[in-house]
């Protein structure tokens, strides 16, 4: 550990133990965490004001010293008071919508790790939360811990030694090698969590909002590493929190893995290559493999289950369902309404007709910004890595854990295909072209390494992408109504092809 946690050198802590004063500390915090939090873009209670907050856990990683001649380091798990018209953040700048149902209500747990020093130095005043007026912290200055380089190499340090620390358990993966103090940095432009790079060697993300159970994104990378799939990075470290309540399961806080210099993110290339005017086809097919062999590892390492008619029909008619709210919600939809719902009638007749499907464990948000390659020209060079298998993070984690069809992760890379083509700025009969080209190769990529051939099941795969156009649709209407356009033209081309199971 470092020196600031010696007992023999260090100046005496606060008069402030974390678990006899959270409440006091909560209480000085709490009017300047409300006009904080809203905010933040992983904060998904925006467009309403925030009811209250209540503290689940207050942890002193690092003790915050009377004389503050160092940082000190608080984490604090807070539940926000469930409120109407939740939505996710904002997106900005991403491929595809960031995924979650609009309008969901929640009682939020959000993990909040803060910084306290007497003074910040200027480089940290945007990290700046404030400075409570009394309490326990009276005066100091509170801030975002992970935007402080030292702090967030702290937390480093923190996972050479698994353990726990009051409600925070730290775990490492045997043989991991964690690097002392390479530098660290916050990454920007994310959406729902925060993810700090160490030097060139690894990343680590601590989620937002968590929720008791083992988030995916932990998950189903152990389980791929344990099944010698290196198609993602292994988890080297990561920590969790006891349940908020008796008898729930722990947290997942974040996980720690190796980063990968030098690479782009599959939009970045698709992007690139679309400006250059370039085929990006055997991109898209290698991207198709590594779909393949990521999921034929996740099905041999996880439950799956076969899909029957009853299963199937419920889809068919939960697609439906959707359909009508976002028709309900988004006039633009009526005049596709009939076409659209061919689709779904189509999938409910490959169930009465005895089709059925395997379900298994899948990425869940799979699109273009979720795969990492080396950059390079037409779409880069190398191996595709997949990245971020949280699922669609509005979701409840029951839901995202549950076994679904493969075609759902496909039906969203396919649609990622769509949107890059779509920002495309000469975006018209070539762009078009270009997004078919990519698709069909993709496709191809994926039944070459060993997947179902998508274009072979055209029921599944055309109810799961209008399916998933229509989500576009309702979330591009309610957050960025100027991309609306993108998944309109998808909803265009879906309504207007014939009924049976014609795909392309
Ligand atoms: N192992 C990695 N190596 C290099 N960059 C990474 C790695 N993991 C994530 N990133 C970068 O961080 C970004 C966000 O990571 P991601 O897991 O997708 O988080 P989020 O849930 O916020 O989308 C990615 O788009 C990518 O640029
Ligand atoms: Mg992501």
């Amino acid at each position: 550990m470092s020196e600031s946690s010696s007992p023999r050198t260090a100046p005496p802590p606060l008069p402030f133990t974390a678990a006899a004063d959270g409440g006091a500390l909560l209480r000085s915090l709490t009017g300047l965490l409300a006009r904080w939090l809203p905010r933040q873009r992983w904060f998904a209670g925006k467009g309403r004001p925030l009811g209250g907050l209540t503290l689940v856990s207050v942890t002193e990683v690092l003790p915050c010293r009377a004389d503050g001649t160092v940082p000190g380091l608080l984490h604090l798990l807070v539940r926000t008071l469930p409120g109407r018209d939740h939505r996710p953040p904002a997106a900005q700048q991403v491929p595809a919508p960031s995924a979650g149902a609009p309008g969901e209500a929640g009682d939020d747990c959000y993990q909040l790790l803060l910084g306290v020093r007497p003074v910040l130095p200027p480089a940290l005043a945007h990290a700046l939360v404030g400075r409570p007026a009394d309490g326990p912290l009276h005066g100091r200055s509170v801030y975002e811990a992970l935007a402080d380089p030292r702090l967030a190499s702290l937390l480093l340090e923190r996972f050479r030694t698994p353990g726990t620390l009051g409600p925070l358990s730290f775990s490492r993966a045997p043989g991991s090698a964690i690097p002392t103090a390479p530098p660290a940095r916050l990454l920007d432009g994310e959406q729902t969590n925060s993810s700090v790079v160490y030097g060139t060697s690894h990343i680590l993300k601590v989620f937002r909002r968590v929720s008791p159970g083992i988030n995916p994104d932990l998950e189903l990378p152990l389980a791929l590493a344990r099944a010698g799939c290196t198609r993602v990075p292994a988890p080297s470290a990561w920590f969790e929190a006891a349940g908020p309540d008796t008898g729930t399961d722990p947290m997942t806080l974040g996980v720690l893995q190796p980063y990968l210099p030098g690479c782009a993110d599959g939009w970045q290339l698709a992007t690139g290559a679309l400006a250059r005017r370039a085929d990006f086809g055997a991109a898209a097919h290698s991207l198709g493999r590594a779909t393949a062999e990521v999921h034929t590892a996740l099905a041999g390492a996880l439950p799956t289950q076969v899909l029957h008619r009853s299963q199937l029909e419920q889809t068919a008619t939960a697609m439906h369902e959707r359909l009508t709210a976002a028709t309900a919600a988004v006039p633009a939809l009526r005049p596709y309404r009939a076409g659209l719902r061919r689709s779904f009638e189509a999938l409910a007749d490959f169930a009465r007709r005895g089709g059925r499907c395997t379900a298994q464990r899948l990425h869940g948000d799979l699109h273009l910004g979720q795969v990492l390659r080396p950059a390079g020209p037409d779409g880069g060079t190398g191996r595709w890595t997949v990245i971020d298998f949280e699922g669609e993070p509005a979701s409840p984690l029951a839901e995202r854990r549950r076994p679904q069809p493969p075609v759902r992760d496909i039906a969203g890379m396919l649609r990622s295909f769509d949107y890059a083509a779509c920002q495309h700025v000469a975006s018209g009969p070539w762009a078009e072209a270009w997004a078919r080209a990519s698709r069909t190769a993709y496709c191809r990529g994926y039944a070459e390494a060993g997947g179902t051939d998508p274009l072979g099941q055209p029921e599944l795969l055309r109810a799961y992408e209008t399916d998933k156009a229509v989500y576009e649709v309702l979330y591009e209407a309610r957050h960025r109504p100027g991309w609306l356009h993108v998944p309109m033209s998808a909803i265009r081309r879906l309504a207007a092809l014939p009924p049976a199971g014609a795909h392309r």
